[in-house]
């Protein structure tokens, strides 16, 4: 209404000079003229113009004047005509208003004091009140009697602003709400020719941002990092999730018959689905191992296949990672190295409330001459240990590339009862040896997944819930600083 109100006056009048007077026409009341404007002159449909007034207000002390008359003209009247005592006329009035009232009667030249107070005139009209109920009802009073009233603090100054306002470039009798989004209607009935949109507002501020927040794997992981360094560890470089066959299986010497190499384990790639590089001489020494075997074992005896070695996976332990770097260890004079990882592995696996097609490996691995089996029970009573296991039974296992191998127990305080937590084994000479490592150099290794011991220190009992697309968001939010050693 107050809209309509102001475009319509403008469609017939020049401007409308003075948004007060205008909202008092109209009967509307000023600060719904102001909305209006100040939406009217953002899209240009008017160009306002600030004004700006100064008004005058009636002080507290103002406004008991107007209403009651001022101590001045109390204090005439108050006179009777033969005179009256100071101490009589203190009684009749009170203190305060004797006090103001004879100070501005005698001003005025309304009264005189000698031994009693008598008046000077005969009649004498509140002139003061009669201007103070003028400003109230908003009239305009001549500069000297402002400053005199300003003088006694009866009025206050106040700043009245409004506009004036003019037709602007984008000036319609009718605003059109302009559109937002464009709609499927729109485009239908071919309204959106004839549509206004509104601006994008680049200064608009955006949803606030959240900060991230570390998921449980992360945590571990830090926690995992942090023991293998206190251990004196070296972390191995992880960052290739493609592998060749031979990097994963074949320096490992695992057979390429292995059901692991079958497609229904792993995942191959189709493209590209060969690697381009192997060190041939090594190459060469691990067919030979497969084959027909050396350094006092027998191999395979089969017919190993290049083709099969050659082709890309996406890595299904991350011992490729350990083979690389114990291969490359190899080429150089000996010395001896602890190294671990943590870092994505793949199988094509069902995924159930424990498995995953992609999860994560811990390994580490010490490599010296003349270690034993004992060493590594001992290095992994250390290391189990720092995570708050230290009670440790082994079971014999079998893993194509270690012998002896150990599937490790821990038992868990929490839940009273024997855990599997890792693997672990001697790397066999069939894999050290091709790879030129001197003859009483042993490596001793272990591996274990990050999501398994993240899910009993978080109480995850739903791998789905830590990991992939049904994560619970709110479990990232709150979960706990670290809980190693906690448990
Ligand atoms: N690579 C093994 C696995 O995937 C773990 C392991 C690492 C076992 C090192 C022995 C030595 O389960």
């Amino acid at each position: 209404m107050a809209e309509e109100a102001v475009l319509g006056f403008l469609e017939k009048n020049e401007q409308i000079i003075d948004s007060g007077e205008f909202a008092a026409e109209q009967g509307i009341s000023h600060d719904e003229i102001v909305n209006v404007i100040k939406s009217l002159n953002g899209f240009r449909f008017v160009d306002a113009q600030d004004i700006k007034k100064e008004r005058w207000q009636l002080t507290d002390e103002g406004k008991t004047y107007a209403a009651n008359g001022t101590p001045e003209y109390h204090l005439f009247m108050a006179i009777p005509p033969e005179g009256i005592s100071t101490v009589e006329l203190k009684k009749k009035l009170g203190d305060s208003v004797f006090k103001i009232g004879i100070t501005q009667a005698r001003n005025k030249n309304w009264v005189e004091m000698g031994k009693s107070i008598s008046r000077k005139v005969a009649k004498v009209e509140d002139d003061v009140k009669a201007m103070l109920v003028k400003i109230n009802d908003g009239e305009t009073l001549n500069q000297e009697d402002i400053a005199a009233l300003k003088g006694r603090k009866l009025i206050s100054p106040q700043i009245w602003k409004g506009y004036s306002v003019k037709k602007g470039p984008n000036y319609a009798p009718k605003r059109r709400k302009p559109a937002t989004d464009l709609t499927r209607e729109n485009l239908q009935r071919g309204d959106w020719k004839e549509m206004q949109f509104k601006e994008y507002n680049f200064s608009a501020k955006g949803l606030p941002v959240e900060g991230g927040c570390l998921h449980p794997l992360l945590k571990v992981r830090k926690q995992m990092q942090m023991i293998f360094l206190q251990m004196g560890f070296e972390e191995m470089p992880t960052n290739n999730y493609v592998e060749s066959s031979f990097w994963n299986f074949d320096a490992l010497f695992q057979p390429q018959q292995h059901p692991a190499r079958d497609s229904h384990d792993t995942f191959f790639l189709r493209e590209p689905s060969t690697t381009r590089m192997l060190p041939e001489d090594y190459v060469e020494r691990v067919k030979q191992i497969h084959e027909s075997g050396g350094h006092g074992s027998r191999g395979y005896g089969y017919d190993w296949k290049r083709e099969e070695a050659n082709k890309n996976l996406l890595r299904t332990h991350t011992t490729a990672v350990s083979s690389r770097m114990l291969y490359a260890l190899a080429q150089k004079p000996f010395e001896p190295k602890r190294f671990y990882s943590i870092d994505r592995v793949f199988r094509n696996e069902a995924v159930d409330r424990t498995h995953l097609a992609e999860f994560h490996q811990i390994e580490g691995l010490i490599c010296d001459r003349g270690l034993t089996l004992g060493d590594l029970q001992g290095v992994l009573y250390d290391f189990f240990s720092r995570l708050g296991m230290s009670k440790l039974r082994f079971k014999p296992a079998y893993n194509p590339y270690t012998e002896p191998s150990m599937e490790i127990f821990g038992y868990h305080e929490g839940f009273k009862k024997w855990v599997e937590v890792g693997n672990s084994g001697m790397f066999r000479p069939e894999m050290l040896q091709p790879m030129g490592f001197p003859e009483d150099v042993r490596v001793i290794a272990w591996g274990l997944s990050l999501e398994r011991p993240t899910m009993i220190l978080y109480g995850i009992d739903n791998i789905r819930d830590l990991f992939g697309h049904k994560v619970d968001l709110g479990l990232i939010k709150s979960n706990p600083l670290c809980r190693i050693g906690l448990n």
